[in-house]
């Protein structure tokens, strides 16, 4: 029985390949996307996100827009260095069929977890305002998820700061809103997604695939120029694809259940993500923490379901 999910996201180059790896996967059944500012403004991670469901020939599966800018203070950038102005460079993807449907993302997620309770579960590999703002207005659709599955927080390190992680630094003030909500939170950080690498053999491989080689390698080659200039290796970290992919094949990760703490405050800390894994601070424990990852049951996984997808086109 395949696991319903929406994924809440900000394509983005790694959204991009996210969002690919969970329509090829029949463990999934993915009811719908909605985007929201991060890496790039609301408008462009809209258009990404329909552009990479027409590279997948799924006009089947709706996109809402949700917000356009953090709950409280907007941030002093995004990741359009990493990603591109478009926010998906190098894929050469045209620009999309459709828009996306009237309804905002919140009302979406609102009326399809109320339809299934208890079933479906929200990957977010964007910044959380989406999902804080639904934990607030519509508490009770809330509540009817499953869980939500979150690519964010770093407990060794972060890319936006020495201490935050992108996501979480976007909007720190919704990534603590979520992790105060009881729901069954689980977080996927970089401790774990700075594993979760292709290499350029891959993407020298993936540019063979039919239909999907050409925009995945090139969107995939362009990310990987930061990946040089910022760690000096030809790799390119798929932090979100992880995530989904924790949801296809829960062995790929390892995780603690335990307190994590958001700082909110508007020092060099903001977005730092304090992740409690030995309990001294005696917090009640929120979230599971990703901790291990199996490298290559996650790679195989991801290499063998783009390359299922394209021959599927
Ligand atoms: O820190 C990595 C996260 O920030 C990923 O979701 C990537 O898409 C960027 O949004
Ligand atoms: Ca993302």
């Amino acid at each position: 029985m395949a696991t319903p999910v929406i994924i809440d996201c900000d394509p983005g180059i790694d959204d991009a390949i996210a969002i690919l790896l969970a329509l090829a996967s029949p463990e999934l059944d993915v009811l719908a996307i909605t985007t929201v500012a991060g890496n790039v403004p609301l408008a462009n991670t809209t258009a990404n996100g329909l552009r990479v469901l027409d590279l997948a020939r799924r006009a089947d599966v709706p996109l809402a827009a949700g917000a356009t800018r953090p709950l409280v203070h907007v941030p002093a950038g995004d990741s359009s260095e990493t990603h591109g102005e478009t926010g998906l460079d190098g894929s050469g993807l045209p620009d999309p069929s459709r828009g996306p449907v009237a309804e905002h993302a919140i009302d979406l997620i609102a009326r399809l977890a109320l339809a299934q309770p208890g079933e479906i579960m929200l990957a977010a590999v964007g910044p959380l305002t989406n999902v804080a703002l639904l934990a607030a207005l519509r508490p009770e659709a809330f509540a009817a998820l499953r869980g939500v599955m979150v690519m964010g927080g770093a407990a060794s390190g972060g890319n936006m700061s020495p201490y935050a992680e992108f996501n979480v630094w976007f909007d720190p003030e919704a990534a603590e809103r979520v992790l105060q909500s009881g729901q069954n939170v689980t977080l996927v950080g970089l401790d774990v997604t700075r594993q979760a690498i292709l290499n350029a053999t891959d993407i020298d491989a993936l540019a063979l695939l039919p239909q999907l080689g050409p925009a995945v390698a090139g969107m995939l080659r362009f990310y990987m120029r930061k990946h040089v200039h910022w760690y000096g290796e030809e790799i390119v970290y798929q932090h979100d694809s992880l995530a989904i992919a924790q949801l296809i094949d829960p062995a790929i990760l390892s995780s603690r259940h335990c307190h994590v703490l958001v700082d909110t405050g508007l020092g060099p800390a903001r977005g730092a993500t304090l992740v409690d894994r030995l309990g001294v601070y005696g917090g009640t424990p929120n979230a599971r923490w990703a901790e291990t990852v199996d490298v290559e049951r996650f790679r195989s996984l991801l290499l063998q379901r783009l390359a299922a997808l394209a021959a599927s086109l």
